[in-house]
């Protein structure tokens, strides 16, 4: 993890959404390139030395992106491989390194591999997808569900079997089990790390490795559970004992070369013990590779549970890894929308002062929410409650037209309607705007030695409003006092010291003893030197 060992952040860009260069309504390659000073490379900049590009394969876009027809094929839609080509150099100009999505659970059915294994039976490409014959009694192999509704088994009328479609029937799970797919798959890694990608973030971690006989999931014991998914526990469907010598495939590739990372999306299942999933894995491959924490985002906001989960989280986490904090992703409601636009200032000072490295999702900094986005627009292949286009509205760069997104006459999704107060543009000219907070944050990472990712970390309250920790280095200490409450609460100071950053921008007095946090308010504390 040499490379990654001093980057203070990794910005997750959805390519749809970012900038649109060509003027169609979908961002694109050389639209992220045109944008990368914004991350990393004037002096005005985030700051942050880390992308990670959501999907720009071939694709049909029925999952836009995460069901692949080649692998190693930019799609027209944003761009060509030199245009990605160009991305890396520009990017490494800037050193910022780029991390790329990997989606090793499934391939679109308009993979030739799919259509080969379809049009063939006999053929080798079969093995390469879960093909099974009906159930005894006739009706699918067994009771597995689709993440995204209905069974996980799509009939094929031609050879009358089924094929296992963890997510849509439009993404068929490939064979882990076949030693040929792991070959194929590794190869798929070597041709982007050749290219000179710098990490992998691995889709869809936990199905890769399923009951090899193909057993039922347990029912649930719920009622009333409107999530047809969630009726059955995903004991035998996803979770299998060979996942880490799967993931070991992408990680044993990883290390063949200098200074490569792998972040398995990886959630952990509530029902089975925390500590256990995590260290899983970590130790597949504990410098090469780690899971996502996504406890900003499951764990309500407050300061007990958070405080105690992080402290837990931070316990397990092995020497030579770290924890990725992620906040917000393209798969779940925006922070501000989530826990308040106040709350949302005080996650970020939480989210840039623990240990480890932050995951920003973009237009997290700005402060963006969720964008209602009418029926008729819709374009999620899943819909109601788990539906995501919210979370996926263009990039609001400035006050103009379609938030300086796109000269098209519509972009692929609606931007916000308050674009104009919560832009780039807007922000970058508002010392107490949610962007000038990051940046603040982001710098102060960068400079404070406290706050480098392996800098020491200690928790020195978890109550019911406030979670405080101390950050050390050999320079000094930070202390971090979040109030995650609506009222004005006590904390005492051990030591004097002075606040350097507030989350809502309040002003407070020198002090060696107790001061009250303003409500919702992070404030980061810089304790004196005896
Ligand atoms: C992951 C992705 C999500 C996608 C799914 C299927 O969870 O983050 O966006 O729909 O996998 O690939």
């Amino acid at each position: 993890m040499r490379v990654w060992n001093n980057k203070n952040g990794i910005y997750q860009i959805y390519p749809r959404s970012f900038y649109d260069s060509s003027g169609n309504g979908v961002g694109d390659i050389r639209g992220i390139i045109e944008k990368l000073d914004y991350i990393k490379g004037e002096v005005d900049s985030l700051g942050i030395d880390a992308i990670w590009l959501s999907p720009f394969f071939l694709s049909p876009m029925r999952d836009f992106g995460y069901d692949v027809a080649d692998y190693r094929q930019v799609d027209p839609l944003f761009g060509t491989l030199a245009d990605f080509d160009e991305l890396i150099r520009e990017a490494h100009a800037r050193e910022i390194a780029v991390m790329i999505d990997f989606i090793p659970n499934h391939t679109s059915t308009e993979h030739p591999w799919f259509k080969q294994a379809l049009a063939d039976p006999s053929s080798d490409r079969r093995a390469y997808y879960v093909f099974r014959d009906a159930a005894p009694g006739g009706g699918p192999p067994n009771n597995w569900k689709s993440v995204f509704g209905g069974s996980a088994w799509e009939y094929d009328g031609e050879s009358g079997q089924y094929y296992l479609h963890t997510f849509l029937p439009e993404q068929a799970d490939l064979d882990w089990t076949n030693p040929v797919v792991q070959h194929e798959m590794a190869e798929v890694a070597h041709f982007w790390f050749r290219r000179g990608v710098d990490g992998l973030r691995i889709d869809a971690v936990r199905w890769l490795a399923k009951d090899p006989l193909f057993r039922d999931d347990t029912p649930r014991k719920t009622e009333n559970e409107t999530n047809e998914y969630e009726t059955v526990e995903h004991d035998r469907s996803r979770g299998g004992e060979n996942l880490e010598e799967y993931l070991s495939v992408l990680t044993s590739a990883a290390r063949q070369y200098d200074d490569r990372l792998i972040i398995f999306e990886y959630h952990i299942d509530p029902r089975m013990p925390y500590e256990a999933q995590a260290v899983r894995m970590y130790n597949v491959s504990p410098q090469y590779a780690a899971p996502f924490n996504f406890d900003g985002i499951f764990v309500p906001f407050s300061a007990r549970q958070l405080g105690e989960t992080i402290k837990r989280y931070q316990l397990l986490v092995p020497k030579e890894s770290r924890a990725f904090y992620c906040f917000s992703n393209h798969d779940e409601p925006r922070l501000a929308s989530r826990v308040g636009e106040r709350q949302a200032r005080a996650m970020a000072v939480l989210q840039l002062t623990l240990p480890g490295t932050p995951v920003i999702y973009y237009g997290q900094e700005l402060g963006m929410k969720n964008v209602v986005v009418p029926e008729e627009l819709a374009q999620d292949p899943v819909k109601g409650a788990g539906n995501r286009d919210g979370e996926r509205t263009p990039m609001q760069w400035s006050g103009e037209r379609l938030a300086g997104f796109t000269t098209a006459n519509q972009p692929w999704l609606p931007v916000a309607p308050d674009f104009e107060q919560y832009s780039v543009a807007s922000e970058e000219n508002d010392t107490h705007s949610s962007l000038s907070l990051y940046k603040t944050l982001l710098r102060l990472r960068k400079d404070e030695p406290a706050l480098a990712p392996d800098a020491l970390f200690s928790i020195d309250l978890i109550t019911d409003a406030l979670f405080a920790f101390t950050r050390t280095s050999d320079a000094g200490t930070l202390c971090i006092v979040i109030n995650f409450s609506d009222a004005h609460v006590h904390y005492e100071f051990k030591r004097a010291g002075s606040c350097i950053v507030s989350a809502q921008g309040n002003t407070y007095e020198e002090t060696s003893g107790e001061i009250s946090i303003e409500p919702f308010d992070a404030i980061v504390f810089r304790v004196q030197q005896f």
